[in-house]
């Protein structure tokens, strides 16, 4: 019984630890402070972008669907959406597109960095360099 409770208190500290690390980045940037440097000046800090010039992602249910799709349109770019594949990390775009689904409303689940990375590889985008070994021409 006592070893239970052990296991259980070990568990539940292991289970904040994570919660803690995937909180904490080096730079102190979390998913808010990513978006209004990134992304506010066309969508806005309040999400709602400004109608007819730039999508609002507040209430917009393509955000809140398929996160590899929204992901897409970050590594991509899309019309006069800018590609941010050489200027956000995996942990950036994770981390952005996270707080962008879960603010002003919107309710969908967080992506993670490995997704991000994964993905760069079926879109055939290069991985992240921090601009320091990009070998494209
Ligand atoms: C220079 C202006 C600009 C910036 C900066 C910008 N976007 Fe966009 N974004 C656009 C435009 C314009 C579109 C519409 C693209 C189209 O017409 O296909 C768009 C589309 C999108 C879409 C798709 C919305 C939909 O309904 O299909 C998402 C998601 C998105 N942006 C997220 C972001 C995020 C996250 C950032 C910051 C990392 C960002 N954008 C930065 C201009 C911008």
């Amino acid at each position: 019984m006592k070893q239970q409770l052990i296991k259980c208190a070990l568990l539940a500290f292991a289970a904040l630890a994570a919660v803690a690390t995937a909180a904490a980045r080096a730079d102190g940037m979390d998913g808010k402070a990513l978006f209004l440097k990134n992304c506010a000046a066309c969508h806005q800090p309040t999400g709602k972008g400004i109608p007819g010039a730039f999508p609002a992602l507040a209430g917009n249910k393509f955000v809140q669907g398929k996160s590899t799709d929204v992901a897409t349109v970050l590594l991509k770019g899309r019309g006069g959406m800018p590609d941010f594949s050489e200027s956000l990390s995996d942990q950036d775009i994770s981390t952005i597109l996270s707080f962008v689904r879960s603010s002003w409303g919107n309710q969908a689940a967080p992506l993670s960095e490995a997704e991000v990375m994964a993905l760069r590889d079926v879109l055939q985008v290069e991985p992240f360099s921090n601009g320091q070994m990009s070998n494209k021409h």
